[in-house]
């Protein structure tokens, strides 16, 4: 893993950005595999104000969304379809048909996740992957548990990360329970990840990911056995390491 400090949150953007950046100018046609949540805000920011410039160029990119909450339409305004065409998407001239969100709302979850996984597979795979870290470790709606799940599936949310995630929502009881998630393997088969933690709610994540056991109690621990990981931290995430 490679390890790059950063003194901000600006800072963490920029650098995030730039390596978004190169992937899209060294590759014009590539896979990106987004995430949403708070921390890769700023980096979305860069991207945008790069692309007004005329510094990038989105239209040959494909993204692949990490996950959804389930039950959630995607009007819905906490929904991560909004999120992403919010934060990105309709800022940049990527192509609508080429902007993927596993569907919150699918007939079939599980049919849904297995075609999922397919779609990606049929485009050649992740080229990079941005990743954010839960405070419980977890990487998409990976949650801790007893096993690492391969493909993109069906999530029961902890207790920390609902906790997490109800500042977006005006009750707890409003944050869905459920989620749909790419795999570990969806994830690990990314030719390159980068992941974002930023504060220190994020410190022990940090150390469990990168110094601890190879577990699913630590769902970012499989990213030890990547070859090719990049992460960004702020003192503060990376203050257990
Ligand atoms: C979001 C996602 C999550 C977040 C994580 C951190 O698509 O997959 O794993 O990256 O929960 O969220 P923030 O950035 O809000 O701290």
């Amino acid at each position: 893993m490679q390890l790059i400090r950063v003194s901000s949150y600006e800072e963490l953007s920029r650098k995030a950005a730039d390596i978004i950046s190169a992937q899209v100018i060294l590759k014009p046609g590539c896979v990106l595999g987004l995430a949403t949540g708070s921390t890769p805000v700023g980096t979305y920011r860069q991207l945008i104000e790069r692309f007004r410039r005329g510094d990038l160029d989105f239209s040959r990119v494909t993204a692949f969304n990490l996950d959804e909450y389930l039950g959630i339409s995607p009007e819905h305004p906490q929904s991560y379809h909004a999120f992403m065409q919010e934060q990105l998407f309709r800022h940049i001239n990527i192509c609508p048909r080429r902007c993927h969100v596993p569907e919150g709302c699918a007939e079939d979850p599980r049919a849904f996740a297995r075609a999922y996984d397919q779609a990606i597979a049929e485009h050649g795979g992740i080229d990079l992957q941005l990743l954010g870290i839960g405070n419980n470790g977890h990487i998409g709606f990976n949650e801790p548990s007893g096993v690492f799940y391969k493909g993109t599936h069906v999530v029961d949310l902890t207790d920390s990360t609902i906790d997490a995630n109800k500042r977006f929502f005006a009750n707890r009881e409003d944050v869905p329970k459920q989620a749909i998630t790419l795999g570990t393997s969806g994830i690990m088969h990314a030719k390159k990840v980068i992941l974002l933690a930023f504060g220190k709610g994020k410190a022990e994540a940090v150390r469990a990911m990168v110094t601890g056991e190879i577990d699913p109690k630590c769902p970012a621990s499989i990213l030890q056995l990547h070859d090719d990981v990049t992460l960004l931290l702020d003192k503060e995430a990376a203050a257990l390491l």
